[in-house]
C-alpha cells in the first residue's frame, strides 16, 4: 500500500484521490478551504460527478481515504504528492499559477522525507522546472524530491470512468526513477504509459485539448456551410467519422465548447505561442469561431419569431454539457444575456444545474421540469444535450406552448419528426428547405455534377 497526498479537492483532485484510494492506496486529500474539507468529512461532495459520492464513501469507510487542511498531516508518510489545484485564466489569457506556487511552497516547507511531487494541474510549459525551483528554495533543509508532470485527461460527467480506463498515461520528468515510480502507481489501469521529459508532457496536455477544441470549431464551421448549402452536418460528421484518420468523436456541431478546460487551455496555449512569436493562426480562429456560436440562438429565434421583444423563451439545459452541474463558461450564460438584451422573457430548466445557475442568471425564472418550462412559451432553445430531453413527450410540449417553435442548439431532435409534429424547428447545420433553394452550382464549374 502506497501513501499519497493529493493537494486540492476540486474536480480533478477529488476524483484522483477517490480513484487512487479505490485502487488500494492510502490517500490523504488536502484543501486549504476548511468548509470544503468539513463538508467532505460529512459526506458532502463539493461537485456533482456521477459515482463520486459512492466512491468517496466506500474508501472513507475502508480507511483508505481521509481529508485534511493540514500539510504536515497530508505529507506525513506520503511518498507521492499530487498537485491538483486550479489554474484560472489571468487577465491576458495566461494561466494564473498562484495556487500552484502556494502548494509548491507549502509542500517544500512541510515535507520531512523524500517525495515525488506530481503535477496534474494544466500548467504552462516550463512550470515543472519552476515548481522544482520553488521547492528547492523553500525547503528549510535539503530533502530529496523529484517533479513529475502527469496531466489529467478526465472529462466532467465521466471522470471516474475516464480515470479507471485511460487512453494513455503521460509522465514527464528529468528523473527517470521518479517517473518509473509514478508509472507503478498507474499499472493497475493497464493503459499505455508515455514517459518523456517535463516540458513535452506539459505540452501534450495543451495540444490534446487544443486539438479537440479545433475539431469542434471545424465541424461548427462546416455546419454553417452545410446550412447554407442544404446539407446535414450530422450525417456529414457520421460519414467523415468512419475514416479512422478522422474518427467519429468531437464532431458534434452546435453551440460550441464551454467549461473550465477548453476555453482556458486554448487561450493559454495561444498566449504562450504569441509570447514566443510563433503566430498561432489556427488557435485564434478556433476561439473566434467558438465565441460566435453563442450568437446563433438569438439570430435564429429572431428570424423564427419575427423579433424577440416580449416573447417568452424557455431554455432547455443550462450547464456547459450534460451530467454535470458545472456552469463555468457555459454557452447558456451568453445566450441568456443576449436573449434578455433583445427583450425576451426567459425561463430555464436544467436537470442538475439550476442551483448553481440561478445566482448567475438572476433574471431567469427556473422551472421545475421541462413540461412546466414549455407551458406558455413562444419558443424553446436546447442549450445542453441532456439525455432526458431526448425522451420528452413532444406532443405534450407542443400543445402547451404558445407557439411551437424550437431552436435545437445541440441537434438532439430529428428535423423531419419535429416538422411532422407541427413544430417550426431549426437545428444547427441541418439543411432546411429554405436553404436548398439558394444553392448555386457556380462553385462546381469544371467538375462533373
Ligand atoms: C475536456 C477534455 O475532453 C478532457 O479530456 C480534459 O481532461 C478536460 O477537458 C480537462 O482539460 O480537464 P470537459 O471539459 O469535461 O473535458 O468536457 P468535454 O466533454 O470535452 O466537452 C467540452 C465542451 O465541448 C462541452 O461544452 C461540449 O458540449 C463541447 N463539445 C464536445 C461539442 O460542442 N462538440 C463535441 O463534439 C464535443
Amino acid at each position: 500500500m502506497k501513501q499519497i497526498a493529493v493537494v486540492g479537492v476540486g474536480y480533478v483532485g477529488l476524483v484522483t484521490a477517490a480513484c487512487f484510494s479505490d485502487l488500494g492506496n492510502r490517500v490523504v486529500a488536502l484543501d486549504i478551504n476548511e468548509e470544503k474539507i468539513e463538508g467532505l468529512k460529512r459526506g458532502q461532495m463539493p461537485i456533482y460527478e456521477p459515482g463520486l459520492k459512492e466512491l468517496v464513501e466506500r474508501n472513507d469507510k475502508a480507511g483508505r481515504l481521509s481529508f485534511t487542511t493540514s500539510y504536515p498531516e497530508a505529507l506525513d508518510s506520503s511518498e507521492f504528492a499530487f498537485i491538483c489545484v486550479g489554474t484560472p485564466s489571468g487577465v491576458e489569457g495566461e494561466a494564473d499559477l498562484k495556487y500552484v506556487e502556494a502548494s509548491a511552497r507549502s509542500i517544500a516547507e512541510n515535507m520531512t522525507a523524500p517525495l515525488v511531487v506530481i503535477n496534474k494541474s494544466t500548467v504552462p510549459v516550463g512550470t515543472g522546472d519552476w515548481v522544482a525551483d520553488i521547492i528547492t528554495s523553500h525547503q528549510p533543509e535539503p530533502i530529496d524530491f523529484a517533479v513529475v508532470s502527469c496531466p489529467e485527461f478526465l472529462r466532467e460527467g465521466s471522470a471516474i470512468l475516464d480515470f479507471m480506463n485511460p487512453h494513455r498515461t503521460v509522465l514527464g520528468s528529468l528523473d527517470r526513477e521518479a517517473a518509473d515510480k509514478v508509472a507503478q502507481l498507474h499499472l493497475p489501469l493497464r493503459s499505455p504509459i508515455v514517459i518523456t521529459d517535463l516540458r513535452t508532457a506539459e505540452m501534450i496536455k495543451y495540444a490534446s485539448n487544443a486539438f479537440l477544441a479545433t475539431k469542434i470549431s471545424f465541424i461548427n464551421e462546416i455546419a454553417d456551410v452545410c446550412e447554407a448549402l442544404g446539407a446535414d452536418v450530422k450525417e456529414v460528421a457520421a460519414g467523415m467519422g468512419f475514416d479512422e484518420r478522422i474518427g467519429p468523436h468531437f464532431l458534434e456541431a452546435g453551440l460550441g465548447y464551454g467549461g473550465s478546460c477548453f476555453p482556458k487551455d486554448v487561450q493559454a496555449l495561444a498566449f504562450m505561442a504569441d509570447e514566443m512569436n510563433t503566430d498561432p493562426k489556427i488557435l485564434h480562429a478556433v476561439m473566434e469561431i467558438n465565441s460566435q456560436r453563442r450568437l446563433i440562438p438569438v439570430q435564429r429565434l429572431e428570424e423564427m419569431l419575427g423579433g424577440l421583444k416580449g416573447k417568452v423563451v424557455g431554455m432547455l439545459g443550462l450547464t456547459f454539457k450534460p451530467n454535470t452541474d458545472d456552469m463555468r463558461d457555459a454557452p447558456s450564460l451568453d445566450i441568456a444575456n443576449a436573449l434578455l438584451a433583445a427583450g425576451a422573457k426567459l425561463r430555464a430548466f436544467d436537470p442538475v444545474g439550476m442551483q448553481v445557475a440561478q445566482p448567475l442568471l438572476p433574471d431567469v425564472e427556473m422551472a421545475p421540469d421541462a413540461y412546466a418550462l414549455a407551458d406558455g412559451c413562444d419558443a424553446l432553445v436546447v442549450n445542453t444535450d441532456w439525455n432526458e430531453f431526448k425522451q420528452l413527450n413532444m406532443t405534450r410540449i407542443r400543445d402547451s406552448m404558445r407557439q411551437p417553435v424550437i431552436f435545437d442548439g445541440r441537434n438532439i431532435y430529428d428535423p423531419q419528426k419535429m416538422a411532422d409534429l407541427g413544430f417550426q424547428y431549426r437545428g444547427v447545420g441541418r439543411g432546411y428547405d429554405g436553404a436548398k433553394t439558394k444553392v448555386s452550382l457556380k462553385s462546381a464549374k469544371g467538375h462533373a455534377v
